[in-house]
């Protein structure tokens, strides 16, 4: 019997990372640490909220005391943290956010496992979910490593560079146990439409403008999402005691090369002209401090914990543009009230 505690379940990975656990473990309590942020959205769970092994907990990491107080009363063995500010175009509107819930909330996190552990570290694990963007920009060739130095530029990586260092310091500071993960770009359902996929979905189902940032050419190495909550499974089980793993998919795009397949695959399923939804394609000023390129090397998690990605990209497309134009509902909740607001001053002005 595990007691774990995931932050962030009711966002994009952390839904398919408690369906996962909530279903494979039955004999695991799975209580999901949410906010609920315009990001936080437990219809995500429909299906698995009245499991008798899952919990929801609203509450706000930045909140240290409460996060003491939820330790001392339910007592977890383990914490898998996904909770976090994630888009970095909304850092570089509103750092501060991202330096509280990304910074401030895993220290509190932190300190909150540690006291209640008071040293007694057996069957304990704090699993701390981060990005490959810490690593800052890769010229043309070249991966990402677990030892690649540290170099991030927007305000959203800086918040997480700085987690991950706080993660490693209470590990050979304190002893707690810790692991660490630095994922690539995930795609997939349930993400919010801020993100380019779901955005341009959206917004080509919507015969909207495409807003593609600067040339088009900055490269991503994309993973479905439900590949990335597999390898958290694997890890949190596996991974050895403060050690690091990268994931990725080997998948990289020019983000114009991504955005062509995707018109034409919803040219084909929206029964429109092939070349229709191309023409949507608006390009607009670039994203401040814009990394070029992101791929990873996740050789040391394939080698060591016998991880693969299960999905091909064009199955994985397919299957994500699929899930967007058969919920409409979903799309249509998330893209009303504030996110309108933030869509307006996101793109006004460009
Ligand atoms: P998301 O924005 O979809 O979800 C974040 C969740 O955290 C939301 O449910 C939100 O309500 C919750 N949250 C935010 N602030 C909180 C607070 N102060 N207290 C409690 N809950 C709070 O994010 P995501 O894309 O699912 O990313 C999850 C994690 O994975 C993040 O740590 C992110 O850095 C990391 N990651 C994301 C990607 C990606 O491509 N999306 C890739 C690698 C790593
Ligand atoms: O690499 C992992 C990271 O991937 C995660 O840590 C982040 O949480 C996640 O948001 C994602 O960051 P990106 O900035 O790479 O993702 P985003 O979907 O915002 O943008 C992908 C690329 O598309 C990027 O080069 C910017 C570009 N873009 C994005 C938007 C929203 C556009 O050209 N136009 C847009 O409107």
């Amino acid at each position: 019997m595990k007691k774990i505690l995931i932050t962030g379940g009711a966002g994009f990975i952390g839904s398919h990372v408690v369906r996962l656990f909530v279903n494979k473990y039955p004999n695991y309590q799975i209580y999901n640490l949410d906010k609920l942020t315009y990001a936080g959205n437990l219809f995500n769970l429909k299906d698995i909220e009245h499991k008798d092994n899952y919990h929801f907990i609203k509450a706000d990491i930045v909140d240290g005391e409460a996060m003491q107080h939820l330790f001392e009363e339910h007592n977890f063995d383990s914490v898998i943290h996904l909770a976090a500010e994630s888009h970095v175009d909304r850092s570089i509107s509103n750092p501060m956010e991202f330096v509280m819930t990304n910074v401030i909330g895993t220290v509190n996190l932190l300190n909150a496992a540690r006291q209640q552990w008071k040293n007694d570290f057996e069957g304990k694990r704090f699993y701390h979910i981060s990005t490959d963007e810490v690593y800052g920009s890769l010229g043309e060739t070249g991966f990402f490593y677990e030892d690649t130095a540290y170099d991030p530029h927007s305000p959203y990586s800086a918040s997480k560079a700085s987690s991950d260092h706080f993660v490693r310091a209470y590990h050979d500071t304190f002893n707690v146990p810790v692991v660490i993960s630095n994922c690539s770009n995930n795609y997939g359902p349930n993400q919010f439409p801020e993100k380019l996929i779901p955005l341009f979905i959206n917004n080509i189902r919507h015969n909207k403008p495409l807003p593609v940032y600067g040339k088009g050419e900055n490269v991503r190495d994309w993973l479905y999402v439900v590949d990335h909550a597999r390898a958290i499974d694997v890890i949190f089980h596996r991974g050895g005691d403060g050690e690091t793993y990268n994931i990725g998919g080997h998948n990289e795009w020019t983000n114009i090369a991504l955005i062509k397949v995707m018109c034409s695959i919803m040219d084909e399923k929206l029964g429109r002209t092939e070349g229709t939804s191309e023409q949507l394609i608006t390009y607009v000023k670039d994203r401040a401090g814009h990394d070029l390129r992101y791929a990873i090397d996740s050789g040391k998690l394939q080698k060591e914990l016998d991880w693969v990605p299960s999905l091909q990209f064009e199955e994985g497309i397919r299957l994500t543009i699929d899930w967007y134009l058969s919920n409409q509902q979903w799309l249509d909740e998330v893209t009303s009230g504030n996110y309108l607001k933030y869509y307006e001053h996101q793109y006004e002005s460009r």
